[in-house]
């Protein structure tokens, strides 16, 4: 195995956004493959990208296909069908099933013995069957889930209570959709609890749970897509691996009796090094954040269940 090689699957905006932040944020990368239906144009992305290189690293950019992930550590897949202006992530569900299915299973036929790491939607749905469909190893397929949705609610309570996004360390948790909920018990800004430092009102903690979630819809509606801030999720994942840097983050993590939860990725914090998941952390909830888990839990294992049958 090459310890250096990606391979994209999937060049469409997150997929090239992705591309384009990793060749300037991860020095390690040694080799980028882009694997895309429409080879005309990812053609086009790979060289457009290359031209970046002679300023950053030396690597080694082409087009390629599913064997190419033979020798990878990390295929990253964000290939899927987008949500469009007022769609859930679930509505994606079985399309992007479909999807995904086909694109597993060669890259498993093709020998491939390094790390999934997905960010399709529904992106908690779809890393729990990348496990499943591949037959890898738990730890060894990531998902971005709440990973993004974090970083929006650091933007959010910044606006609401002035603070800088820098200073807040909060989390985000469950699903990356709809079911998604703050972790407000635990929230802190400067090393101090937040909610020490502010009123945090039922209204209010409602009132921020909401934006976080409609956010990435809000940006569909205007621009008709949502990429940098996964993109860039995608490529502080893919350095924790090729640098092996035990960074923690929130991510969407196989569960396996964490919150009481078993079988199922969700967002949670986690631990990531060389061989993928090193740790998944079980942060404390208050009960009716534990209640929130459960629901959001309930509602993947439904819809993966409707999948399946
Ligand atoms: C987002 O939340 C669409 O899941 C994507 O931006």
């Amino acid at each position: 195995m090459k310890n250096r090689k990606v391979v994209l699957v999937g060049d469409g905006a997150v997929g090239s956004t992705f591309a384009y932040s990793l060749i300037q944020s991860v020095k390690t990368v040694e080799e980028l493959v882009i694997v895309d239906l429409n080879k005309e144009r990812s053609q086009g992305d790979a060289m457009d990208l290359q031209d970046v290189t002679p300023l950053t690293a030396d690597i080694d950019i082409h087009i390629g296909d599913y064997q190419d992930a033979a020798d990878a550590a990390i295929v990253v897949i964000t290939a899927g069908v987008p949500r469009r202006p007022g769609e859930t992530r679930i509505d994606l569900v079985n399309k992007n099933v479909k999807i995904l299915r086909s694109i597993v299973e060669p890259i498993v036929e093709s020998g491939f013995k390094g790390i999934f790491v997905v960010s399709a939607n529904p992106v908690d749905i779809l890393t729990t069957l990348t496990q499943k469909i591949s037959g890898f190893p738990r730890e060894r397929v990531i998902g971005t889930g709440t990973f993004l949705d974090k970083a929006r609610l650091n933007v959010i309570l910044g606006d609401h209570f002035g603070f800088k996004p820098s200073e807040i360390d909060a989390l985000v948790l469950g699903e990356h959709g709809d079911t998604s909920f703050v972790n407000f018990d635990e929230a802190r800004v400067n090393g101090r609890p937040l909610k020490d430092q502010v009123d945090l009102t039922p209204e209010v903690k409602n009132q921020i749970e909401t934006e976080v979630r409609q956010r990435g819809g809000k940006i569909i509606g205007t621009k008709g897509a949502t990429f940098y801030g996964v993109a860039y999720g995608l490529s502080t994942i893919c350095r924790a691996i090729l640098e092996n840097n035990y960074k923690m983050m929130v991510i969407s993590a196989p569960l396996s009796g964490q919150y009481g939860i078993k079988d199922l990725y969700l967002g949670t914090p986690a631990v990531i090094n060389s061989s993928g998941i090193a740790q998944v952390i079980q942060t404390h909830l208050s009960p009716e954040e534990h209640e929130k888990m459960k629901r959001s839990a309930e509602q993947m294992q439904a819809v993966i269940d409707g999948v399946s049958s």
